[in-house]
């Protein structure tokens, strides 16, 4: 029914950027099981794009001109989760003045995203399973049997089956939600993706200025590891385009990235000092000295001032130590 072209829409549409072949290899075995109605599980660490996934698996679907359902387990309080989900009936407890329908009511038949289902409470677990299996469910409180036909996608931040294994969640709805899983990987592991993602964040954020980046800025944003994942990188992106001019360079990245770099520069640096056999306490010391000296003029275009000021030395003595390692810079 659908053709490869409307993948690719969707893709667009969606802003799913990614040249990974990781990822195009997911992205392909979504397309594959599109018409199913299949179980997807997503897996992954925070950010690295699970909703966005859901959403494609979504769209392309035989279901995508009806409801998509997303629901943050971990935002709901564990006591109004089962009325949340499932509804509830008039007088099902003391707050229930009228009846509700619950969000599985308003996915049937479209889909429904079951965000961190790792967090989802073992004592429900039970009804989840129940309503999945039979594809009906009864309200809180109720009595009436309502017939649900819902695609469940599933994200969850760390392998279930870990958690099967240490008691905290069932073994039955395990196999029931785990029937496809992907694991999406995190953006450290899929560095190919940090330069589309940078110049894909800046011109969402700045669509009417044509931003460049400099070579060692975007080597440091595609060095850093990331833990915050596309989520991470899109805000650095946002606020380093609050002030960008026409090339963003390395002293326009937020300050940690400064420190990254000049952390692993002096850790090179003293292994470099290191290594070199049989130096002496004061060859190592000078060695660092040099590189240090190097590194804070490298980082001011060669301007003494404010390199005395990165490395919070007076100016006398900084043009004392760049005559003693014949090293040159500008007043
Ligand atoms: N491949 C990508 N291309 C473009 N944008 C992306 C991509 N992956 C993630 N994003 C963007 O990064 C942000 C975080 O993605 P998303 O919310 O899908 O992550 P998540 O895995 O669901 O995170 P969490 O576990 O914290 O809920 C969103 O703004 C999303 O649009
Ligand atoms: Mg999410």
């Amino acid at each position: 029914m659908y053709e490869r072209g409307h993948y690719l829409e969707q893709l667009r549409t969606l802003s799913l950027i990614t040249q990974n072949p990781t990822l195009r290899l997911i992205i392909e075995r979504i397309d594959a099981i599109s018409q199913s109605d299949t179980s997807i599980l997503l897996i992954g660490e925070t950010g690295v794009g699970k909703e966005l996934f859901a959403e494609y698996i979504h769209r392309t679907s035989n279901r995508a001109d009806n409801p998509f359902v997303k629901i943050g387990l971990s935002s709901l309080p564990p006591d109004l989760l089962e009325s949340e989900l499932f509804g509830h009936d008039k007088g099902a407890f003391t707050s229930a003045v009228t009846e509700k329908k619950g969000l599985f009511e308003f996915a049937d038949t479209g889909s429904i995203f079951l965000d961190d289902i790792d967090d989802f409470p073992f004592a429900l677990q039970s009804k989840l399973l129940r309503v999945l299996e039979s594809r009906e469910l009864k309200r809180v409180g109720g009595l009436a049997t309502i017939p649900i036909d819902v695609r469940l996608i599933a994200a969850s931040k760390m392998d279930l089956k870990e958690l099967v294994d240490r008691g905290l969640f069932r073994a039955d709805l395990y196999y029931r939600i785990n029937v496809v899983p992907f694991i999406i990987p995190p953006l450290r592991e899929r560095k190919d993706d940090i330069p589309l993602l940078v110049h894909h964040f800046f011109r969402r954020f700045l669509p009417n200025k044509e931003t460049r980046i400099s070579d060692d800025a975007l080597r440091v944003l595609v060095e850093y590891e990331w833990p915050g994942n596309v989520r991470e990188l899109r805000n650095v992106v946002q606020r380093v385009s609050l002030f960008a001019k026409e090339v963003v360079k390395l002293q326009d990245l937020p300050p940690e990235f400064h420190l990254q770099s000049s952390t692993d520069f002096l850790i090179k640096a003293c292994h470099q000092c290191f290594v070199q056999d049989k130096m002496t306490f004061d060859q190592v010391v000078e060695c660092l000295e040099t590189n240090l000296l190097q590194y804070a003029l490298k980082e001011t275009g060669g301007n003494k001032t404010q390199a005395a000021q990165r490395l919070k030395l007076s100016l006398s003595t900084l043009r004392d130590k760049l005559k003693k390692y014949n090293l040159n810079g500008t007043e």
